[in-house]
């Protein structure tokens, strides 16, 4: 079985578009796929034109353990089954805060149905989150849609940096592939992109493209995939040219990771780690921290009682990965004076980084 997992912490990159069009492709090729959203949004029950009368479970109850995704599934069609999400999904990385192996959630829950499909087709939020990271846990195989803007170069980068920290840190091996998604040949902006991607990432990129096409949005409006909704269209040939690359890639993926089975024996219990963060400020100052390993919630540090070196701190407990975060000092936003790593918030600011 592959476990193919669709990333992209920006939004409206094709994402949902190429989990739902893929998964059909590969259901019309013959394979067993199941489709899985992780993405409260439920931008793949839309999509698809599910309605939530037709959801008894979703991937929240699985990821939580309440019911075996075997509970979860909604069968399409005679190839194609999917487990849906909603916005309850929205609570899970709170509900799993400080649970250990809360990474690994889904790749536990999948399990019990390694033997029954060819394909697992993950989508995932726009966002490098919990929901993100058990996407990935329990993948083998990544796919990042990047579609022409200055953002989504922007994030290709540290995207791919999270997800090497993954692979190192919980020593689970990922293929990645690049999708260029969205292109229009007419504007010298996609040219340039796609340029760019190969000039960089020539490797890592699909030779197959996706174009714009109108007929996908329509598609989308009907709750139907390319697939059904018009087998004419340039967005069904891209899409079928993207399958045929992947089922050529069968014989090269199944000798790297030979069974899911046999992954999942080796599953290590998570290391978690505890970090000291530490700020200089006035006895009489008001000092917080608020970060992805809090939800952003200002939390108040603790004074150490050193007149001479009057400083704030907190520990946390946390998995390994890459966290931003920025202290609060009096009611101001600031960076952590004592580390360079920074990166851009989408506010226009900038935040502090600390890899676990
Ligand atoms: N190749 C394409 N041509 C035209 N519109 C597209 C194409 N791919 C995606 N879209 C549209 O762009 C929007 C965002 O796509 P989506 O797949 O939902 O992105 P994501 O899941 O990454 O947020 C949707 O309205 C979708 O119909
Ligand atoms: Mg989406």
């Amino acid at each position: 079985m592959r476990i193919i997992a669709l990333v992209n912490q920006k939004g409206g990159c094709g994402k949902t578009t190429t989990a739902i069009n893929l998964a059909s492709c590969l259901a019309n090729a013959g394979k067993k796929v199941l489709l899985i959203d992780l993405d409260p949004q439920g931008h793949v029950a839309l999509g698809l034109g599910i309605g939530t009368e037709e959801m008894d479970k979703s991937i929240y109850e699985v990821l939580l353990g309440e019911t075996p995704i075997t509970n979860a599934i909604v069968s399409l069609s005679d190839n194609l089954d999917a487990v849906l999400s909603d916005v309850v999904l929205s609570a899970f990385e709170q509900s799993m805060a400080g649970t250990p192996g809360r990474e690994n959630r889904l790749r536990q829950s999948l399990k019990i149905v390694a033997n029954d499909y060819d394909y697992l087709i993950i989508d995932s939020p726009p966002s490098v989150g919990l929901l993100t990271f058990n996407g990935l846990m329990a993948s083998n195989e990544v796919i990042i849609p990047v579609d022409p803007s200055y953002f989504s170069l922007h994030g290709l980068g540290k995207l791919l940096e999270t997800i090497q920290i993954i692979e190192e840190r919980a020593g689970h091996e990922l293929s990645i592939k690049i999708l260029a998604t969205n292109i229009d040949l007419r504007t010298n902006f996609c040219k340039e992109v796609l340029a760019t991607l190969i000039e960089h990432f020539s490797d890592k990129c699909f030779d197959s493209v996706i174009h714009t096409c109108t007929r996908i949005r329509e598609a989308t409006s009907h709750g139907k995939s390319v697939v059904e909704y018009d087998k004419h269209c340039n967005a069904f040939r891209d899409y079928q040219e993207l399958t045929q690359e992947i089922l050529g890639q069968e014989a090269d993926m199944e000798a790297k990771v030979s069974r899911f089975e046999l992954l999942s024996d080796i599953e290590k219990e998570e290391e978690q780690r505890t970090v000291t963060f530490t700020v200089e400020a006035p006895v009489d100052a008001d000092v917080q921290i608020a970060g992805d390993f809090n939800q952003w919630k200002p939390e108040v540090l603790n004074f150490t009682d050193k007149p001479e070196d009057p400083t704030w701190q907190k520990i946390f407990t946390l998995s390994p990965g890459s966290y931003e975060y920025k202290y609060l000092v009096n009611g101001l936003w600031v960076v952590d004076p004592d580390n360079d790593k920074i990166a851009d918030n989408p506010l226009g600011g900038t935040n502090s980084v600390i890899d676990v």
